[in-house]
C-alpha cells in the first residue's frame, strides 16, 4: 500500500514529533526533511555538490539539531538546484509500499502533491521559540528573532516556498498539549485510510 502523510509547517511548530508519532502508530517509515537541509548546510562549500553528494553519515552528525544548522540549511534551501538534488529521494521515500510520513515545508505542495493526508503544522512565533529553547537553551529572544527570520526566508524565496497546500488541515498546536495535536492528526489519517487498516 502507497499513503503518504505530508506534514509542512514553519520552524519548531512540532512537525517532527506529530511526525515520528504518526509514524510509530501506523507503522509507516518517516523521513524529516529538513534533515537532508541541515545536512547540506553543514557540509560547508558548494551547496549544490553537498547535495549531489550527501551520503546517509552525512546525516549522523550531532550538531545537525542547532539553531545554527537550521540558519545555514535556510539559506541553502533557496538555491533550486539544491532542491532538485534532493527532489528524487524524498519522491520515492513518499511512494515507498508500507506507508510514509515527511516532514518538511514543502511536502504538500512539491514533493508529494498526491499525498493522501496533509497536515501544516503551526503555532504562534513567541510559543515556537518557547519550544525551541526549552529543546536547546541559550537566549530566548534571540532564538525568537532566528526563528521569525527563518520563516521570513523560507516564506519568501521563489522556489518551493512555505505554503500551506490548498487541501492542507491546519493544525494550529499554540494552545494544544502533545497529546490533543497528535489525537487530532490520528483522526486525520485514520479518516483516509483503507477501511481494513484503520
Ligand atoms: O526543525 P525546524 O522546523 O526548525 O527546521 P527543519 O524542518 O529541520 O528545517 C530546516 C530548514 O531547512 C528550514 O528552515 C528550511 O529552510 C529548510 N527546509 C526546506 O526548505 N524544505 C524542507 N522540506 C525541509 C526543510
Amino acid at each position: 500500500m502507497q499513503f503518504t502523510v505530508a506534514i509542512d509547517g514553519p520552524a519548531a511548530a512540532g512537525k517532527g514529533t506529530i511526525g515520528r508519532a504518526l509514524a510509530a502508530q501506523f507503522g509507516f517509515a518517516h523521513l524529516d526533511t529538513g534533515l537532508l537541509y541541515r545536512a547540506v548546510g553543514a557540509k560547508g562549500g558548494d551547496p549544490v555538490l553537498a547535495a549531489k553528494s550527501l551520503t546517509a553519515d552525512d546525516l549522523t552528525r550531532d550538531d545537525l539539531r542547532s539553531m545554527a544548522a537550521g540558519e545555514a540549511a535556510s539559506r541553502v534551501a533557496v538555491h533550486p538546484q539544491v532542491r532538485a538534488a534532493l527532489l528524487q529521494f524524498q519522491r520515492a521515500f513518499a511512494r515507498r509500499m508500507g506507508g510514509a510520513v515527511l516532514d518538511g515545508r514543502d511536502i504538500g505542495t512539491v514533493i508529494c502533491p498526491e499525498a493522501e493526508v496533509k497536515l501544516f503544522v503551526t503555532a504562534s512565533a513567541d510559543v515556537r521559540a518557547h519550544r525551541r529553547w526549552l529543546e536547546l537553551g541559550g537566549d530566548e529572544g534571540q532564538i525568537l528573532a532566528d526563528v521569525i527570520a527563518r520563516d521570513e526566508r523560507d516564506i519568501g524565496r521563489s522556489d518551493a516556498p512555505l505554503r500551506a497546500a490548498d487541501d492542507a488541515i491546519t493544525l494550529d498546536t499554540s494552545a494544544l498539549t502533545v497529546e490533543a495535536a497528535l489525537a487530532r492528526a490520528v483522526a486525520a489519517v485514520q479518516a483516509k485510510l483503507p477501511r481494513r487498516l484503520g
